[in-house]
């Protein structure tokens, strides 16, 4: 069997001690501008840097800074602070409130809002008891030394996915004094992906602790997380998972390894995980992923289980995000960014020259083509201004390189589609030109907003043409289900309003001008890798666009 857990858990329990292997600087693999969040959230670790010389990360101790979900944290300290330029459109009474409502909405406030609901639901004695901790409407839940009896799934002939009723009564418990009525109480967003209310009403006391008795077939001794799914082909709904499996980690947030990758992720599915973005798991474990397979039969006991956020909780993150008009700019999003970029080792690279990278993502789906592509990408070109790429991202491209043509372009522009959801993975001075929204404005507006970047969309609809009126799949009109062509001039002068937001904005001066001052020569070496010759080889006409010849699987689902 694969790692680490064992057919004899008492002997186990003797064998192995848990390696705290956060408990050592050198371990941390995080993002250089993290790195004093992290030193004030873990001060035994900044002490271990400071009393050792060769400690590479001495620039970020002695700081206040904090994520600002933390107590105390002071809003100047904080990670991010968010801005409100805009009005709120009636929402809330004043501008405080506007920002503290986007706060919590959509940025580290959330995380903040679900560490205060954190309540026992099963309540140890000693410590080697089991323990059961939710947020309210069970969003997010940890437990302890629990049981989960997957004997019977050995009789689940169907596939498993968005199933409620894979735990019984009793098939997942803990020795430990449960409150039932707030488990029930707790268990009221019943729906597969909203809460974990479908898998823990089902708690159970148990009568002994089953670890100790060596009641398991098998004990798991490293962290796990528990993941219900979205979806695998689409971006947005995928990165909805990736992005409340990061948010959870600040939930969770208490030991020095919470950022650590030697854990387990367990997809509570049967169907053989496989997507188009599955690289971004890397940024989570190094161990190979579980499903619902992998202990069929079996009764299984985890030391340390982590419940994460999910992808559709109501008022959840990013899916369901009833986010307040006019604020921008959330650190949450902006952290995970960051992580993503920095645990999948996608470099940023130097410029020699101050042009400003165009990237036109085309789409090889049977709708919402860009029916004059060629004829917008020739005028960009003739601005010598612009640098311009045409890509298409599919199955051909792989996402890492996906992700580093991205993280490198300053203006993303594309027609609505899960495909944008590549600019939460833009540097912060871009802006993302969604060059029509076929009749869904908030999508991917709301989503630049979170991430802070500039947004730009067609005004004019006289100045399209659109192919037909478009046929919804399961019948009736639908602006999503057609092609598009676009006027030449209203295109660039939109683009223009792109660059501009792109020239005035203080870190692409920064960056352009090649102000590495306030950065380390680790993150110098790690980040920023001088690429001009990469560049080069791929010069900005339509031949060396990313070629598609295979039907993408990436966006042939999507109606976003
Ligand atoms: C940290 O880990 C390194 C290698 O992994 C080891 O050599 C070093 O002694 C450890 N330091 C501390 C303070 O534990
Ligand atoms: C697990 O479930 C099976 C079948 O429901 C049952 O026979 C078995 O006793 C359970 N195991 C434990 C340790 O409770
Ligand atoms: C989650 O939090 C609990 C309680 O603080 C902690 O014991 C556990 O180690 C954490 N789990 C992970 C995976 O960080
Ligand atoms: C959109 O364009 C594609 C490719 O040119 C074509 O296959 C498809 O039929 C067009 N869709 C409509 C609704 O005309
Ligand atoms: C930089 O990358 C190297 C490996 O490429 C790694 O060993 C080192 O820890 C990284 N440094 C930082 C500060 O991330």
């Amino acid at each position: 069997m694969r790692t680490l857990f064992a057919v004899h858990p008492v002997s186990l329990v003797l064998v192995f001690t848990v390696t705290a292997t956060g408990g050592n600087y050198t371990d941390i693999n995080l993002p250089q501008v993290h790195i004093k969040y992290y030193f004030n959230s873990f001060p035994t670790i900044a002490e271990k840097c400071r009393n050792d010389a060769a400690c590479p990360y001495k620039d970020n101790l002695d700081t206040e800074a904090c994520w600002g979900y933390e107590e105390g944290c002071k809003v100047e300290n904080s990670f991010s602070i968010p801005i409100c330029p805009g009005d709120h459109k009636g929402w809330v009474a004043t501008k405080k409130a506007q920002l503290e409502t986007y706060y919590a909405q959509g940025d580290f406030g959330y995380v903040r809002d679900q560490r205060k609901e954190m309540m026992l639901l099963c309540e140890p004695l000693f410590v080697d008891d089991s323990s059961l901790e939710c947020s309210e409407h069970m969003r997010f839940c940890r437990a302890r030394n629990v049981m989960l009896n997957f004997t019977d799934l050995l009789n689940r002939k169907e596939p498993i996915r968005y199933k409620m009723d894979v735990l019984k009564e009793g098939q997942i418990g803990g020795y430990c004094t449960l409150n039932e009525r707030r488990l029930q109480e707790n268990a009221d967003h019943m729906s597969p992906l909203q809460s974990w209310g479908p898998e823990l009403r089902n708690f159970r006391k148990l009568h002994r602790r089953p670890i100790v008795h060596g009641d398991c077939d098998v004990v798991i001794e490293k962290p796990t997380f528990i993941m219900k799914i979205d979806a695998i082909l689409n971006m947005y709904h995928h990165f909805c998972d990736f992005f409340n499996l990061y948010a959870s980690l600040h939930v969770n947030l208490s030991h020095p390894s919470v950022f650590d990758t030697d854990t387990h992720i367990m997809i509570w599915e049967s169907y053989n995980y496989g997507s188009a973005f599955q690289d971004t798991f890397e940024a989570f474990t190094s161990n190979p992923l579980w499903d619902l397979k992998t202990f069929r039969g079996k009764t299984v006991c985890f030391k340390n289980l982590v419940f994460p956020l999910l992808p559709r909780m109501i008022f959840g993150l990013f899916y369901n995000t009833p986010l307040i008009y006019g604020c921008e700019k959330s650190g949450l999003f902006k952290a995970f960014s960051d992580h993503v970029l920095h645990r999948l080792r996608i470099p940023l690279h130097q410029r020699k020259d101050r042009k400003i990278r165009v990237t036109l993502l085309s789409r090889d789906t049977q709708y919402r083509k860009i029916l004059n592509e060629n004829e917008l990408l020739k005028a960009l070109k003739e601005n010598p201004e612009y640098k311009v790429r045409k890509v298409t991202y599919n199955k051909n491209v792989p996402f890492k390189k996906q992700l580093e043509i991205t993280r490198n372009s300053d203006i993303f522009i594309g027609i609505h589609g899960a495909g944008l959801t590549h600019l939460m993975f833009l540097p912060d001075w871009a802006a993302v030109f969604e060059i029509y929204n076929c009749e869904d404005p908030n999508c991917y507006k709301d989503l630049a907003r979170l991430r802070g970047v500039g947004y730009f969309t067609w005004e004019d609809t006289s100045k399209l043409v659109q192919q037909d009126s478009g046929t919804h799949p399961d019948g009736g009109a639908h602006a999503k289900f057609t092609n598009y062509s676009f006027d030449v001039k209203e295109f660039l002068r939109i683009v223009s309003l792109a660059r501009n937001h792109v020239k005035h904005h203080n870190a692409f001066n920064k960056f352009i001008n090649n102000d590495f001052h306030k950065m380390t020569l680790s993150e110098i070496q790690n980040d920023t890798k001088t690429t001009d010759n990469k560049e080069s080889v791929q010069p900005s006409n339509t031949k060396e666009s990313i070629q598609l010849q295979q039907k993408s699987n990436i966006l042939s689902k999507d109606e976003l």
